[in-house]
């Protein structure tokens, strides 16, 4: 034991400063890990009662969200493509939540016979439907199609969405107050939308296809928002930070192995997709936005969700409504 201590305080005066070089980064990579932890919702609001369906919820920031959502005692619909990790995604959140009202039912947003076989099905089993949460997302993908031969990226991430809500405006005006919320991203910053291309098929290229995707997501709620002026069903469209979940699978095996390494310090300030789904939840709850539609939130200040101006090609309401009128013609609404 004398030996050990002796030991001890003889490396640590030894290497006092390498040791007060070590832990003065460590704490600060801690402290600013927890300056980015960033906004969280604090509304405790319960959903006893209600209904949320939450698309791509098998995980990331989908699966927080339903967890939240069955904590909350609602009856929470996980809307998922693969009904084998659907499945085992719910037995967790009804374990983790103490919540059995949880349920799975199958949804490829890449098909639009698809969504509209899940519109159907909740239009003719449920009775209400408070929250819907377009969440489910697909990135940077090579060029792909859906069945329908849309893009992969606009297909699922906006008209497959497009359909959804327009199938169960019905339910969630029936259900008055209800909210839709559509998971955007900051990527819609540097988007825009091609009128005259909209597949993308003369050229390319995978983030142009994501960004105007997620453009597209806040162009649409504005003008649902618009829409649905009156009805009493509200809006939102966000962003969530920048999250660590499968959202990268199709970009990081084509990042070569020397950028991932210098990257590697970077991943540590990635978010949890419990911190990811924050936004989400806000967006979902907050009593204080109940009256408000049409905006778009993310992390402001430190541990706040508000509203936040979007890009300017995200507030321009006449490509809205070209981008509203062209969905309708391409999902077969018009
Ligand atoms: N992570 C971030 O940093 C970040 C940043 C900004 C915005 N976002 C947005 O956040 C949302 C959630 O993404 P995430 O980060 O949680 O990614 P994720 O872990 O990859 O989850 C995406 C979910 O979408 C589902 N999905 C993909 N294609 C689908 C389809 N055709 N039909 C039905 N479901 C489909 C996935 O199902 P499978 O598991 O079956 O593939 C999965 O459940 C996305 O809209 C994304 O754009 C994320
Ligand atoms: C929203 O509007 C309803 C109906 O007008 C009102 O009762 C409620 O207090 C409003 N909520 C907020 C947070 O402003």
């Amino acid at each position: 034991m004398q030996n050990y201590a002796e030991l001890m305080k003889d490396f640590v005066e030894r290497h006092a400063t390498g040791l007060t070089v070590a832990f003065v980064a460590g704490a600060s990579v801690l402290a600013l890990r927890r300056w980015l932890a960033g906004a969280v919702c604090r509304s405790k609001v319960r959903l006893d009662g209600k209904t949320v369906l939450i698309t791509g919820a098998n995980t990331g920031i989908g699966k927080e969200t339903a967890l939240d959502m069955a904590r909350r005692g609602a009856r929470v619909i996980l809307a998922c493509r693969d009904m084998t990790r659907a499945r085992i995604a719910a037995d967790e959140i009804r374990q983790k939540s103490g919540n059995g009202n949880v349920v799975v039912k199958k949804l490829d947003l890449a098909s639009l016979q698809s969504v509209r076989d899940l519109a159907r099905d909740v239009q003719e089993n449920e009775d209400r439907l408070d929250i819907l949460i377009n969440n489910a997302g697909i990135m940077m993908c090579p060029k792909w199609k859906t069945a329908d031969g849309f893009e992969m990226q606009f297909g699922v991430n906006h008209l497959g969405h497009f359909l959804l809500t327009n199938c169960l405006l019905d339910l969630l005006k029936k259900s008055a107050p209800s909210r839709v919320v559509i998971v955007s991203s900051l990527a819609h910053e540097k988007g825009r939308i091609h009128f005259d291309d909209i597949n993308l098929d003369k050229d390319y290229q995978r983030e142009r296809s994501y960004r105007q995707s997620k453009l597209a997501n806040v162009l649409f709620g504005r003008e649902l928002a618009k829409r649905l002026e009156g009805t009493g069903v509200t809006v939102y469209s966000l962003h969530p930070g920048v999250i660590r979940t499968e959202l990268g699978r199709h970009l990081l095996p084509t990042i070569p192995l020397w950028k991932k390494a210098i990257a590697m310090p970077f991943y540590l300030l990635i978010k949890t997709p419990w911190e990811g789904a924050q936004t989400t939840i806000y967006c979902a709850v907050e009593e204080s936005i109940a009256n408000v539609s049409g905006l778009y939130y993310r992390q402001v200040h430190l541990r706040d969700c508000a509203d936040k101006t979007p890009a300017p090609q995200a507030l321009d309401d006449a490509a809205a409504k070209k981008l509203w009128d062209l969905s309708a013609s391409m999902v077969g609404l018009a």
